[in-house]
């Protein structure tokens, strides 16, 4: 058992936090929002995530707490999690959070004796734990890092939606450390997961290998939104029939114990839809190549992973200007807000630029999403916030579907029950065509 602090109770501070209290370990997150250390406290999660609110209510306050006292909550722990957000502005990744942290735990250590530990969670540029992060650390504790401080970088991958899971069944375990004391102490935190393959090294190779995983899933993303668009254009050629037979490659196939094949899950991210979006796909590409300019490195590729993406949502307002070339009064249904089906949450999620170019052209836009219900969003004025499908599709003359949420695949059965025929744009290309009267899906176009 160790005793561990996390500096920042979002998405990531909080799942890992509550997972490490899961294994054992004696866990304090820190946050500078009194109202979500309260909401957390009270056992209840600040946001939607499967298991959360589960795993909350089962800890004392012993076991698992947070606070507002980041020097306290340093002082009562033997290693500290930097979890604080890391947003682009601008295009370049902002440190500021994670540097005040840094010198914030770094105030803390002043006054604590004994050896200990300090790890990035957040995602930064290769480079940042240790220039930034260390230089802050010295600063604030004055003292040297190495001696009696360790520093380490220890990326998490954590899908939102499925957090809980990814933490409680990893799929590798990437540990950086200034040296092997604190690459030794990180290594404890994670004692109980004998099986997980480990990759010890720098703090710089730890930070390349978070941002070189999102990535890759980004590039193939945009791949496949690229064939989709000439697919379009040639005809009669539908991206979905394509992937599949690529999909059907042994590359892209796993072979199971039993003599079965199955898809591999890297296909889940070679399918044409409206573009990625999240709090790590397009902030971490974008800072990858904000890096690489500054040193002097064009990233063509990423660059244009990047340009594809922003671009995909319009695919969809494209399909509908063909069939509604005025979309002025149009009722238009939005299916989905949230970025990605399990979450709440709404980042850099394409909904909200289909959303704006639908009120810019002046359609009626009615949204609806299952989880995600953002009263008073700047983003959705003008907008009718539906409170149940049945309801959003009501006087619908076309139903955009956005995000690929488990209720939305019923949509067929339910449109046909309230004997609506609305021209369905399938966003996410996982409806069946022959379920609607209208269907148009991105990345095909039927032509004979
Ligand atoms: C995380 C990572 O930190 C980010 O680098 C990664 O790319 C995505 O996931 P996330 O947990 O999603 O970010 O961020 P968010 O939900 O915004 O949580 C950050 C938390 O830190 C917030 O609760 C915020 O109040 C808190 N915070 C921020 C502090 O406690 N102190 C600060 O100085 C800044
Ligand atoms: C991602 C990584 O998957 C995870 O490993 C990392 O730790 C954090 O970033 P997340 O952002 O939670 O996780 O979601 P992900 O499932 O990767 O989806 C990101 C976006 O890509 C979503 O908007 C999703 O709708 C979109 N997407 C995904 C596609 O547009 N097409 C696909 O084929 C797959």
């Amino acid at each position: 058992m160790m005793k561990i602090s996390i500096i920042g109770a979002g998405y990531v501070g909080l799942v890992t936090g509550v997972c490490l209290a899961e294994l054992g370990h004696r866990v304090q997150c820190v946050d500078v929002d009194a109202a979500k250390v309260a909401l957390i406290n009270a056992g209840q999660a600040p946001m939607h995530e499967e298991g959360l609110p589960e795993l909350l209510a089962r800890f004392d306050r012993s076991e698992f707490s947070a606070t507002t006292d980041l020097e306290q909550a340093v002082r009562d722990s033997e290693l500290t999690f930097i979890a604080v957000g890391t947003p682009a502005v601008d295009g370049m990744i902002d440190l500021t959070y994670v540097r005040r942290a840094a010198e914030q735990v770094g105030v803390a250590l002043r006054e604590k004796t004994g050896y200990h530990t300090v790890v990035v969670k957040s995602t930064v540029i290769p480079g940042t734990t240790d220039g930034v992060v260390r230089a802050a650390l010295e600063q604030g504790s004055m003292r040297t890092v190495g001696e009696t401080i360790g520093l380490g970088m220890n990326p998490e991958f954590l899908t939102e939606g499925q957090a809980m899971a990814d933490f409680r069944a990893p799929d590798r375990l990437v540990i950086g450390g200034v040296d092997d004391r604190s690459r030794h102490a990180i290594a404890q935190v994670y004692e109980s997961f004998t099986d997980v393959p480990r990759f010890l090294t720098n703090c710089k190779t730890a930070e390349m290998i978070k941002y070189a995983s999102n990535s890759v899933l980004a590039t193939l993303i945009s791949f496949s939104n690229e064939m989709g668009r000439l697919c379009t254009a040639v005809g009669d050629v539908d991206i979905a029939d394509v992937m599949r037979g690529v999909h059907a490659a042994a590359y892209f196939s796993v072979a199971s114990s039993d003599g079965s094949v199955r898809k591999a899950p890297i296909t889940s991210f070679l399918e044409a839809g409206c573009g990625f979006g999240g709090s790590c796909l397009p902030k971490d590409v974008t800072a990858l190549v904000a890096q690489g300019r500054a040193l002097g490195v064009e990233m063509p590729l990423l660059g244009s992973v990047l340009g594809i993406n922003r671009s995909q949502p319009a695919e969809l307002l494209t399909i509908l200007r063909r069939h509604k070339p005025d979309l002025e009064k149009l009722p238009v249904t939005v299916l989905g807000l949230a970025f990605k089906p399990g979450t709440d949450d709404l980042r850099e999620s394409p909904a909200f630029l289909i959303v704006r170019e639908l009120l810019s052209a002046g359609a009626a836009v009615t949204v609806f999403d299952p989880v995600a219900k953002p009263v008073g969003h700047a983003g959705l004025r003008g907008v009718t916030l539906a409170e149940s499908l049945e309801d959003a599709l009501r006087t619908a003359l076309v139903v955009i579907h956005v995000t690929k949420w488990p209720e939305f695949e019923k949509l067929g059965t339910l449109l046909h029950k309230m004997g609506l025929d609305p021209l369905v744009l399938d966003g996410r290309r996982n409806l069946m065509p022959a379920d609607f009267e209208h269907y148009e899906g991105v990345g095909r176009r039927m032509v004979s």
